[in-house]
């Protein structure tokens, strides 16, 4: 098995690219059929989501616009269940179709804030789009839209996922060796 170190600890090889590449073809194909006449708005939740967005992106086959919100909840390898706004929504959002893009959806509380706060903005119609989920992990009533692939309840690193800052670069995803 394909081993990585990142600062303290080991992780092994756990969602190939190609994996990956799969799921993305299958969450872009549902999009273009269900989205292609609601103009939406891709919102592109940072740290984590800039390659699962960057890849998703080249595959919407209709004319979209994509902003950029950075949050943080996660510290290390657990969520610390608060979420910090570092950059916030900043477009017209009255009436408009939002399309929010997650790496991952773990105990469910980024999104749900995202939706809240969306919904207070006076979005319009809300999809959430996650390409992986952590179903064990999920602590909030929320609804996903699009889910790329289910995972058990192990932290991760790579394709934009982080420990402590590392391991975003990784085409593959890695889980931790306990
Ligand atoms: P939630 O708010 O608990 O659902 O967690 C959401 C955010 O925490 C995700 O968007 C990720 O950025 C981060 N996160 C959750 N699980 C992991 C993981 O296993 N590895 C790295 N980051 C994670
Ligand atoms: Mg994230």
């Amino acid at each position: 098995m394909k081993r990585i170190k990142l600062l303290d600890r080991e992780f092994g090889i756990s969602i190939p690219a190609s994996d990956i590449k799969k799921a993305i073809w299958q969450i872009a194909d549902k999009i273009n059929r269900d989205l292609k006449d609601k103009n939406p708005l891709m919102v592109c939740i940072l740290n984590g989501s800039f390659m699962f967005s960057a890849d998703l992106m080249k595959l919407i086959e209709f004319p979209c616009q994509i902003s950029f919100v950075k949050l943080a909840s996660y510290q290390g390898v657990s969520s610390t269940g608060t979420v910090k706004e570092l950059i916030g929504f900043n477009e017209e959002l009255k009436g408009r179709t939002v399309v929010l893009l997650e790496d991952i959806v773990d105990s469910g509380i980024t999104v749900e804030n995202s939706v809240n706060q969306l919904k207070k903005m006076g979005a319009g119609d809300i999809f959430v789009v996650t390409l992986l989920f952590k179903p064990e992990a999920l602590k909030r009533d929320i609804k996903l839209d699009y889910i790329g692939l289910e995972i058990p309840n192990d932290f991760i690193v790579g394709y934009g996922l982080d420990y402590n800052g590392y391991g975003r670069n990784l085409p593959d995803i890695y889980s931790v060796i306990p």
